[in-house]
């Protein structure tokens, strides 16, 4: 899909150098991600191959022919969660708050519901009131709130839980 100047595709393989790079910008802000810093390439490589390999929706954003963005759900492994994928999504600092996120998750929870994905979930940072905002205008209701779950330094942090059923669970 492409808009005014962006462009959203599935990642590749070929990606991995430049998503590794993206997923490491927003890490290294420690306000938005479970992990802190840039993964390695090879587990950057090891995730892409795999989930690819299970056919779970990577998109990438890409601006003036540059990955500034992306968003996946991979799916539970257990038998009985196969319909049940989790959420990531981000965007590079100087992308955001320009409705890029919105259109993003569009496609992809699009994709997932073709894919068989029934429900979608993700966890967020409480203070996260973009995303959070974000979620809840496409259909994610927030299921509970894990207390102090998270501490950087002397900070302790609390996630949210929120999910979005597809229309079949409730009953459109
Ligand atoms: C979360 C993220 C993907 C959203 O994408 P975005 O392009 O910045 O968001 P959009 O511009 O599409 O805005 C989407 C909605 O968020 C809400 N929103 C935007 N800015 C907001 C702000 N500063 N405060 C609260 N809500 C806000 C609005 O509801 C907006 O919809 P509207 O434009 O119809 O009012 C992006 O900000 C990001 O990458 N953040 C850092 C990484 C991250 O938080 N990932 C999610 C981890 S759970």
């Amino acid at each position: 899909m492409a808009g005014g100047d962006f462009l959203i595709r599935p990642i590749t393989i070929d990606d991995a150098v430049d998503f590794n790079r993206l997923v490491g910008v927003v890490a290294r802000e420690q306000r938005y991600l479970r992990f802190i810093d840039t993964p390695s390439m090879d587990k950057t490589v090891d995730f892409l191959r795999d989930s690819l390999g299970a056919g779970n929706p990577h998109l990438a954003v890409v601006v003036g022919g540059n990955l500034v963005g992306w968003c996946d759900v991979c799916r539970h492994s257990f038998e009985i969660e196969a319909h049940v994928g989790t959420l990531g999504i981000g965007l590079l600092p100087e992308h955001r708050g320009k409705g890029l996120g919105k259109v993003l998750l569009d496609v992809t929870i699009a994709a997932a519901e073709r894919l068989g994905f029934r429900r979608i979930e993700l966890t967020a940072f409480s203070d996260n009131h973009r995303a959070i905002a974000l979620y809840e205008t496409r259909g994610f209701v927030l299921e509970g709130v894990l207390r102090a779950a998270a501490r950087f330094g002397d900070e302790y942090r609390d996630l949210v839980q929120m999910a979005r059923l597809g229309p079949e669970l409730i009953g459109l």
